[in-house]
């Protein structure tokens, strides 16, 4: 299946009581072909309003992110861990997590990026529970052959004095963690594993 077929289904969705109250569906958007991919929790309202994914002031602040990279978002893919907005910005509920994990799960799939960039906790208990987002959030993790790195929420930054200043640090690792990734420096493991950066 395309990552296009695959999104127009996304679309559609009625598997849980979202659909009921989202103007839109927010499937993602970039490259199908990105070797990064963002993933952060869920549409917000202006999300919701225009079907795409951070496009209020934390997506601002994700494109200056991006830019900080030398990227742009043609070169990556951007998606959410839920793809309709939680009435009044809630936390998604396990449930909604629940009925939206084989969106996210064949998205992955398609794309196969190399490293999936975890925007916040939800983001990253979806992926890789029981951490914490403010112990392990820079470190890079292989699970499965998965490379994951999680990272403080663009949104978070934007409220909380000193995140800013971590999440640019964070972000900044990115090409060196894909350098690595493509010397094959990092060893598949079998367990969840910090993986130990030279940076
Ligand atoms: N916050 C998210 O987690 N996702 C969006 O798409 C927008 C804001």
């Amino acid at each position: 299946m395309s990552l296009e077929d695959l999104n127009n289904q996304i679309l559609k969705c009625e598997r849980c009581a979202l659909c009921q109250t989202r103007k839109n569906a927010v499937p993602g958007e970039g490259s199908s072909k990105a070797e990064i991919m963002f993933i952060g929790e869920g549409p917000g309202k202006n999300e919701d309003e225009q079907g795409r994914p951070f496009v209020g002031a934390a997506g601002k602040l994700l494109d200056k992110l991006i830019a900080l990279i030398g990227l742009t978002r043609e070169d990556i893919y951007i998606a959410n861990v839920v793809k309709c907005r939680p009435p009044g910005n809630r936390d998604p509920l396990p449930e909604e997590v629940d009925s939206c994990r084989k969106w996210l799960d064949k998205q992955v799939e398609i794309i196969n990026p190399k490293i999936i960039v975890l925007l916040g906790r939800h983001s990253m208990d979806r992926f890789l529970p029981n951490q914490k987002i403010s112990l392990d959030h820079g470190k890079p993790k292989r699970l499965k052959g998965q490379v994951y790195f999680p990272i403080y929420h663009p949104a978070a930054a934007l409220y909380r004095n000193g995140l800013l200043e971590d999440l640019e640090k964070d972000f900044k690792k990115i090409p060196r963690i894909l350098k690595m990734i493509e010397e094959s420096k990092i060893k598949t493991e079998k367990k969840v594993k910090q993986v130990k950066l030279e940076i």
